[in-house]
């Protein structure tokens, strides 16, 4: 040891390192966090694009800006099934621009508690508004696309299931965040698996839910084909889990009331 290195040097010098490095940490997380923030958002709006089949990957992100901004977003009341007005908003202190929907599913002033007997999503909680979009073309509705999730095997997936105007025929399901296993559940993400999605009738002739995914593969001359998807070979406790789900949500305690007013014609 030179006369120079002493313990205390030594101390002071990883000190002095130690601090220079939780500057620089701190200052990437501040700094970036509005990046952050923009690439969840574009993401977000990836999805939902993707769901309502507008979005295959070859777009710009000015493209899926402008095409996103073709939405009107609404909030439904999961308690009514209806779009939530202003005045109710405004009574649970909620500001549109501002919401966030997974958030408030953790919040009890704005989330409402699910019994076991209706939570077959198990989920638990719900949210009590919904973020729901909208997209018209010439004052037609054409796509309503209506976030979703629930249990799978390992993990919750979330995601958004995009129905044509009519309220019933579905135009694509996808999710955007699971922990399900690659190649087993994680084949939700497969697009095979997804193009079987679109055309699917959600309710049948009584207007109830009638969407599931199947055990094995479907036959398509029986009765319930409009109804029913493959189940995920191998992955049969995921594919329940996407089943219950979808039943879950267009079910009573989900978009059921609501799609009904779309098949109505009244939004
Ligand atoms: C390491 C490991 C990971 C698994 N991951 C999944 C999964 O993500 N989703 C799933 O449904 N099954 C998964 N399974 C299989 C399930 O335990 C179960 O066997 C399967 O869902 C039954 O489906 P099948 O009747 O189509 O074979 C996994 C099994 C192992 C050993």
């Amino acid at each position: 040891m030179s006369h120079k290195e002493t313990v205390s040097r030594t101390l002071l010098v990883a000190f002095l390192v130690c601090i220079v490095c939780s500057v620089l940490v701190a200052s990437a997380v501040v700094l970036l966090k509005d990046d952050q923030l923009k690439n969840k958002q574009l993401d977000r709006q990836r999805n939902i694009l993707a769901a309502a089949g507008l979005y295959d990957g070859t777009q710009s992100n000015q493209e899926v800006g402008e095409l996103f901004n073709r939405f009107e977003l609404v909030l439904v009341d999961m308690e009514t099934g209806l779009v939530a007005t202003d005045d109710v908003l405004a009574a649970a202190g909620v500001d549109i621009s501002k919401y966030d929907q997974r958030k408030a599913a953790k919040d009890p002033s704005l989330s409402i508690k699910l019994d076991s007997a209706e939570d077959i999503a198990s989920i638990k909680r719900q949210a009590r508004f919904s973020q729901v979009y909208l997209l018209r073309d010439d004052g037609q509705l054409e796509s309503v696309v209506l976030p979703v999730h629930g249990y799978g095997l390992w993990s919750t997936l979330y995601g958004y299931l995009a129905m044509e105007g009519d309220g019933s025929t579905v135009k694509g399901l996808g999710f955007y965040e699971h922990a399900e296993t690659p190649g087993l559940g994680g084949e939700v993400d497969n697009p095979k698996w997804k193009a079987l999605w679109p055309g699917k009738l959600a309710y049948n002739d009584a207007g109830e839910p009638a969407l599931h995914v199947i055990k094995g593969k479907v036959d398509p001359a029986s009765a319930d084909a409009v109804h029913a998807i493959d189940g995920l070979s191998g992955a049969t406790l995921t594919s329940n889990g996407v089943s219950n789900l979808i039943r879950f949500w267009t079910g009573e305690r989900g978009y059921q009331t609501f799609l009904q007013r779309v098949r109505e014609g009244a939004i």
